[in-house]
């Protein structure tokens, strides 16, 4: 079992409940310089002020098990001596010099090494910087403008991406609906969007409209939901016939999948991916990958001045980042790691499906074992549409009483860590179990207009 520091400090569980003064004054502190009181992040305005493997503390010293990680960078969990000791011996040598740097250097070859598709690497800051030059890069490639991308996946939070994540209202296929005001109405133009999993629609699509065609951006496992059965295998197929670049977004699959990600998983090999959170170790880096003659574009020497994609950022690449993605990257690339962390997912799945299973909620358990969640909805869930038709009040109110029992996630989403042992599964089946008896509870009392 790993030692993490910080681990001989921790303060001891106390309820989820208690807020101390100092928690208190920074909530107030928050309220007054933050719009809704937070960074955006997730909307409760918890102050989290420590992390030590599994585990979590807020300001007031109350203790979590993490199954938020960051959301998701943090896949071997918080302050792993690896990770950390090699934080530590960059700092003391520079944090950034906007030049080529050793760990940078190093850690394009691991991830070119790892990686199916992966040729060649541009470096950014954060998934939505690399899902915005990824389709900048293949309409270059392409000299088309349009993009296909599909209901409810996320490709991070640019004009192009932020089309139909979370749209509110249906209109037909292929037309997108904007999720912010702000958006240029131009753009809108420039996307389409089809259903996850409607195998026969994207191919009819793509063969009627390959020649506008610049990308099709897939997260190939979307949020919770797997590819069908040749979903994959087949928008390959079709955007190789007809020249159309396929673009995976692997900011979360990346490294967590499986060490090559869901390209290898899937054995499914796009022409570029995006990729995030893992490779970063905790710190701002995220990179695009693929194929070398596209990839190439980011190379005047190659292609001259008229095709070159000028792409630059001041902390690309960061030195810091890249030694605390590289030395993640080397935990991970441990014999077993992925079979234990399977494992522990699959464990926690089964446990929380036949305990709603015998409470018999209207529930099932959706994802995979390195990310799933609770959708209280019993028809099958193939795509975004789907996804909505869950209760959102039961997901609301079970997510507060899991984060009360000491359960630190997001509003969608169990991400589980190669950090979780013994200790921490059982912690979490208890408070599962007490939490779905809460939640019966909760449910006599239901406001009527829920
Ligand atoms: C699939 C996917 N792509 C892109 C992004 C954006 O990454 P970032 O938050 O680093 O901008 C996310 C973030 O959660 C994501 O889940």
């Amino acid at each position: 079992m790993t030692a993490y520091a910080g681990d001989m400090t921790s303060p001891g569980r106390r309820t989820a409940n208690a807020r101390t003064q100092s928690e208190l004054d920074l909530a107030a502190l928050a309220d007054r310089c933050l719009p809704a009181g937070t960074f955006g992040n997730i909307p409760e305005p918890v102050i989290i002020s420590r992390g030590a493997g599994a585990r979590v503390w807020d300001e007031s010293g109350n203790e979590y098990i993490d199954y938020l990680l960051g959301s998701g960078p943090m896949l071997v969990g918080h302050c792993h001596p690896e990770v950390t000791a090699a934080i530590s011996d960059q700092l003391t040598r520079g944090t950034t010099f906007f030049a080529n740097n050793p760990q940078g250097i190093r850690l394009a070859a691991a991830i070119v090494d790892a990686v199916p598709c992966a040729e060649k690497v541009r470096f950014v800051c954060s998934g939505t910087e690399a899902d915005f030059y990824a389709m900048r890069l293949a309409r270059a490639y392409r000299k088309k403008d349009k993009i296909l991308k599909f209901e409810g996946g996320y490709h991070g939070m640019s004009d192009y991406s932020l089309m139909s994540l979370m749209p509110t209202h249906d209109v037909p296929f292929p037309e997108p609906i904007p999720d912010s005001p702000g958006i240029p109405d131009s753009i809108q133009a420039d996307i389409a969007v089809l259903p996850f999993n409607d195998v026969e629609l994207m191919r009819s699509f793509i063969r009627a409209n390959h020649e506008e065609l610049a990308a099709v951006i897939v997260e190939p496992f979307q949020r919770l939901i797997a590819p069908q059965a040749g979903f994959l295998e087949t928008l390959r197929e079709i955007t190789a016939e007809t020249g159309v670049v396929l673009i995976f977004d692997e900011v979360v699959t990346g490294f967590r999948f499986s060490y090559g990600g869901a390209q290898e998983y899937f054995d499914v090999t796009p022409d570029l991916c995006t990729l995030g959170k893992a490779c970063g170790g905790g710190f701002p880096l995220a990179a695009i990958a693929g194929r070398a003659d596209i990839m190439d574009l980011f190379d005047r020497s190659k292609v001259g001045d008229d095709q070159f994609l000028v792409q630059l950022g001041t902390l690309s690449g960061n030195p810091v980042a890249a030694a605390a993605g590289l030395a993640t990257l080397n935990v991970l690339n441990q014999p077993d790691v992925y079979k234990n962390f399977f494992a522990t997912g699959r464990r926690l799945m089964d446990t929380l499906g036949e305990m709603l299973r015998r409470a018999d909620l209207p529930a099932q358990v959706l994802g995979a074992e390195p990310l799933f969640d609770v959708i209280f909805h019993r028809g099958e869930i193939q795509n975004y549409r789907d996804t909505i038709s869950g209760d959102a009040w039961l997901t609301k109110t079970f997510n507060r009483l899991l984060r009360e029992r000491g359960l630190f996630k997001g509003d969608t989403k169990y991400y589980v860590s190669t950090a979780l042992g013994e200790s921490e599964v059982s912690q979490t089946a208890d408070a599962w179990a007490s939490a779905i008896d809460a939640l019966k509870h909760a449910m006599k009392s239901r406001p009527a207009d829920s």
